[in-house]
């Protein structure tokens, strides 16, 4: 049997609607589980929604709603816009899924009869937008530094799951590769939490209501992100379908920025080695970007919704532009105005004129067949390396340096000359069906970061008769 390949991104808060950075990690997530899937790997590929707690509570309180429907709602948009985009996601989870809750109470009863669940009160901070307790040393000028405010003050009756027996295991899974923390130099990031104070964390909240009640102690709900680590397991059955589950699980390889590293490299490895179960085998933590040098906030206004770059590019296109920014593991920055020059540039020009050429020439000069059975002449040996290694920017630059060629390889060829000279027909032949070779080739190697372009490339030069056709992308 074929080998299997379980990827997740993170579930999104519904608080708000979807903007470009969950679309980022989703868009990349896409690409490795269609390129896995084209080499014939079976693949599971889960994106879903993180909708419990008091953040959502909040916003769904400000929107005047109950906080299911205000989920239903915002849900939804995020189910569509991974759809516009064109994610092929084999499963959505949302955390209110009766399935899921399912899942949270069987796991959290385990490590409760365990013993790794114990009684206690927590006193101090919590921010809200971070979802977490806080320490007062984190704070700048007594407020969270990623989201400006300052946290509330909290005593309140908790559960505690006891961190601090897992620690020395899980640092050891990290250590010894078990657990591969990528990119490489990320590694030493997780490494330097163990250094510090890592201390037992809440997996209950005594004053928030919207959120799964524990299974030993109904007033209490389950934190937050206790809840969320644990839709990667009942998104394939833990709790309802042990087969499934078995078959799927341990996940291949969590993607997300690095923003959320602590929960995944500490916390959910913890979780998982209390209830007996085999850890992630990759997490993948890619950059974090700003957008025109800010950070992307409500606040701010300048949020970008990745439906109003599917409108005004096209789906590909998105995609395209969104992966092509900055290298995937780095940080980096997004700048709007960009956008279309480098739409016009790499897609309407040197893309969309290769394949208009070649298809145009293929019409008028052969009777619309590819002549001669030949190889491509510009191997594309690394893509699939760099995708596999999710160095994306990587793999298009090489792709992208294929079709600059190609042209290239038109403009020195001439074929409109060779075409005049009956002489020279062997010559033209063999070049044309060269870049056709090469058109397919590039065709396949781009299916998993732009599907429909692959399908029309792939279609067009399958025609029982080749015409020019449409443009791919028009100019804008
Ligand atoms: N709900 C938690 C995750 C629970 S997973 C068990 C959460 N949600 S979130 O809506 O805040 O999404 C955070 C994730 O969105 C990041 O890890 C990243 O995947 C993506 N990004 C959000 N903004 C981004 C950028 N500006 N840059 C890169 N990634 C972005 O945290």
């Amino acid at each position: 049997m074929s080998k299997k390949f379980y990827i997740t991104t993170p579930i999104y808060y519904v608080n708000d609607k979807p903007h470009i950075g969950h679309a980022y990690t989703t868009i990349a997530a896409d690409v490795l589980a269609r390129y896995y899937r084209q080499k014939n790997y079976r693949v599971y590929f889960v994106t879903g929604t993180d909708e419990h707690g008091a953040k959502v509570a909040q916003s769904a309180n400000a929107a005047g709603m109950e906080p299911k429907a205000f989920c239903d709602q915002n849900s939804a948009l995020f189910k569509e816009t991974f759809k516009a985009l064109n994610i092929s996601n084999d499963y959505f989870i949302r955390t209110t899924d009766e399935r899921h809750r399912v899942g949270v109470v069987k796991f959290l009863s385990k490590l409760h009869s365990n013993g790794d669940i114990y009684e206690g009160t927590y006193e101090g901070l919590y921010c809200v937008g971070c979802e977490r307790f806080i320490k007062e040393k984190e704070l700048v000028d007594g407020l969270c530094p990623d989201h400006k405010k300052a946290p509330e003050k909290v005593s309140e009756r908790n559960y505690f799951f006891k961190l601090s027996k897992y620690l020395p295991a899980v640092r050891k899974l990290i250590e010894d590769g078990t657990i591969k923390i990528l990119p490489h130099g990320r590694e030493k990031e997780v490494l330097g939490l163990f250094k510090q104070d890592l201390e037992d964390f809440s997996v209950s909240r005594e004053n928030v209501q919207w959120g799964i009640p524990l299974p030993f102690d109904e007033k209490q709900k389950t934190y937050v992100w206790v809840d969320a680590l644990l839709n990667y397991i009942t998104a394939i059955g833990y709790g309802d379908n042990d087969a499934f589950f078995e078959a799927w699980w341990p996940a291949d390889v969590h993607v997300m920025a690095r923003d959320i590293l602590k929960f995944h490299c500490v916390y959910w490895p913890a979780l998982l080695l209390a209830a007996g179960l085999p850890v992630p085998k990759v997490v993948y933590l890619h950059g974090f970007f700003t957008l025109d040098g800010k950070k992307m906030s409500k606040t701010l206004g300048n949020v970008i919704d990745p439906n109003d770059l599917v409108k005004k590019f096209g789906i590909d296109a998105t995609r395209y532009l969104l992966l092509t920014q900055f290298p995937f593991g780095q940080d980096g920055d997004i700048k709007e105005s960009l956008f279309a020059e480098k739409y016009n540039a790499d897609l309407a020009n040197n893309l969309g004129n290769l394949v208009s050429r070649v298809l145009n020439m293929i019409e008028k000069y052969c009777g619309g067949t590819v002549p001669k059975d030949v190889v491509s002449p510009i191997p594309l040996a690394h893509v699939g390396d760099y995708i596999e290694l999710l160095q994306f920017d990587r793999a298009l630059k090489e792709l992208w340096e294929a079709v600059m060629k190609a042209n290239q390889i038109i403009d020195e060829a001439e074929p409109w000359k060779l075409a005049k000279d009956p002489g020279k027909r062997e010559q033209l032949e063999t070049v044309l069906s060269q870049l056709a070779a090469l058109l397919l080739e590039f065709a396949a190697a781009i299916e998993p970061f732009m599907p429909e372009t692959a399908d029309i490339i792939i279609g067009s030069l399958n025609e029982a008769r080749i015409t020019k056709g449409d443009p791919l992308f028009k100019r804008v």
